[in-house]
């Protein structure tokens, strides 16, 4: 039996996934890091740490593996994304690396604007400059740091880091590429006219390669680090949305995917980059060749949840605090919750904003504010498929994975407020298992990864939109949607005694 290994870097840990030719998970292993929020809107993390806890996650797997280590042919990657890396000459670490949900860059966003112009950049990102992204964060260094962009000789997004310490090889590919707002998403180059423009030198910008492409092999030490074997192959990978989307058979025209993780997204498979959905959703390079994907993006998703239980359930696991979930009725008693503690991306846009509970009542327990918190996340991720919808897409049926997909009543939860079916995989293991099914692909395992997605997705669940639930939903929406509104000018005030 030969096996692949699937990495998923992700925001608050790293997965590891051992998965055979059938596509059964045989081992797995999780490493968590923490993330560093020095100021209101900051969020970064230290590249060693992820290597640090990736080695000792494959340790893990490694050490728990009964069959023959040359048998674990090939690995592959999924990685948060837009998070930037910056090495020296000598290939060492500038500074912590600016992480995706980091939304300090308001001024450069609106630089992009200024020097290229929105019709410009959309035309070759196919993206509006959002703060989360990779150039903002690369013209906040230029302003603020000038001596570490000065020496920076490549920048690198996490996952092709934690790619290059494990190989010595220095790339990244396509899907991740595209959300660095430096790709010209088309035609699958970087965009000198963009690097030119900002005074950055055009070779910093890592060689770009497609998802399964081979790089070479582990290194020696990397081996004798975690156990693996000296031969083990490694795959380029993808971004965490992409391969998210691979892992749940995201590779044809209709299909639709629900993600939550950290953050929480609704992604849309497309076949080219002329869709007409305008510049709310992103549309980004896919991890399968020559495809691409349009999606909306709900800041503060999973870590809604885990904020939450931290702040108020410190100690406690996610079991207890969503224990009698399912007893609170739709609406939680009257108490609507909004994600903003990043701010916002779909459908606002607004670094600014930040989140409120509204309703509350001397009768609310603990429960009922944990139930508004996922319906409030669930809300948001209903923005981008009313975006969706109104733009001509059809979406009766989703599947859904990542921490959203481990709890059944908050799948019912999406299928009410979606008014669509919600899927259940049998294998559910969010990104990951899309690194795998890269490996396995790129192995020569199969001839393509629809091929790879046929003997690996299988559907173990289904929940049907109850039809009373929908109606109660329509109504809280367009409340929960006005409250963006509504907050908007107070929370502007109160950003002046924000950390
Ligand atoms: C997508 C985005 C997030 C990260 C999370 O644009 O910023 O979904 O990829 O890792």
């Amino acid at each position: 039996m030969k096996y692949v290994i699937g990495i998923d870097l992700g925001t608050s840990a790293v997965k590891v996934l051992l998965v055979n030719q059938y596509g059964r998970v045989c081992g797995e292993a999780l490493q968590a890091y923490p993330l560093i929020h020095e100021k209101s809107g900051y969020s970064e993390q230290q590249p060693e740490e992820w290597i640090k806890k990736t080695t000792l996650a494959l340790k893990e797997l490694v050490a728990g593996f009964e069959g023959n280590i040359n048998d674990i042919e090939g690995i592959s990657f999924s990685g948060q994304m837009h998070g930037l890396v910056l090495l020296n000459e000598k290939r060492e670490i500038l500074r912590n690396a600016i992480l995706w949900n980091d939304i300090r860059t308001t001024a450069q966003c609106e630089r992009i604007y200024n020097v290229l112009g929105k019709e410009q950049l959309l035309q070759i990102t196919k993206n509006p400059a959002l703060e989360g992204f990779t150039l903002p964060k690369l013209l906040w260094v230029q302003e603020n740091e000038l001596d570490i962009f000065n020496n920076t000789h490549v920048f690198l997004l996490p996952k092709d880091y934690l790619r290059y310490r494990m190989t010595g090889q220095i790339h990244t590919e396509y899907s991740d590429a595209a959300g660095t707002l430096l790709l010209d998403v088309k035609e699958k180059l970087w965009s000198v006219e963009i690097c030119n423009l900002f005074n950055i030198n055009p070779r910093i910008c890592p060689p770009l390669i497609e998802s399964h492409d081979f790089i070479g092999t582990i290194t020696s030490q990397f081996a004798d680090e975690t156990g693996l074997s000296k031969s083990t192959k490694v795959f380029a990978g993808g971004a965490d949305n992409a391969c998210g989307a691979i892992g749940a058979g995201i590779l044809f025209e209709g299909k639709t995917l629900c993600s939550i993780g950290t953050s929480g997204v609704i992604l849309s498979y497309e076949q080219c980059t002329d869709h007409e959905l305008g510049d709310e959703v992103h549309c980004f390079n896919h991890g399968k060749e020559n495809a691409f994907y349009t999606m909306g993006v709900t800041l503060s998703a999973g870590h809604s949840l885990s904020w939450f239980k931290e702040t108020f359930a410190k100690g406690e696991n996610f079991e207890t605090l969503l224990h009698e979930l399912e007893s609170i009725p739709s609406g939680s008693h009257g108490l609507l919750y909004t994600p903003y503690l990043f701010g916002e991306r779909t459908p606002y846009a607004d670094a600014d904003i930040r989140g409120s509970f509204i309703g509350i009542d001397a009768s609310h327990k603990r429960i009922d504010f944990v139930r508004a918190v996922i319906e409030g996340v669930t809300f948001s991720l209903c923005e981008t498929i009313n975006i969706f919808r109104d733009g001509g897409k059809k979406i009766d049926s989703i599947i859904s994975i990542g921490g959203g997909a481990k709890n059944d009543t908050w799948l019912q939860i999406q299928a009410d407020i979606f008014n669509a079916v919600i899927m259940k995989l049998e294998n559910e293991q969010g990104p990951s298992i899309g690194a795998a099914m890269l490996a396995a692909y790129g192995s020569g395992w199969f001839s393509s990864l629809e091929d790879c997605s046929n003997k690996f997705i299988r559907v173990a669940t289904e929940f049907h939109p109850n039809k009373d639930n929908v109606k109660k939903y329509k109504v809280l929406f367009d409340i929960y949607k006005s409250i963006y509104t509504k907050t908007k000018d107070l929370n502007n005030i109160l950003k002046i005694y924000r950390k």
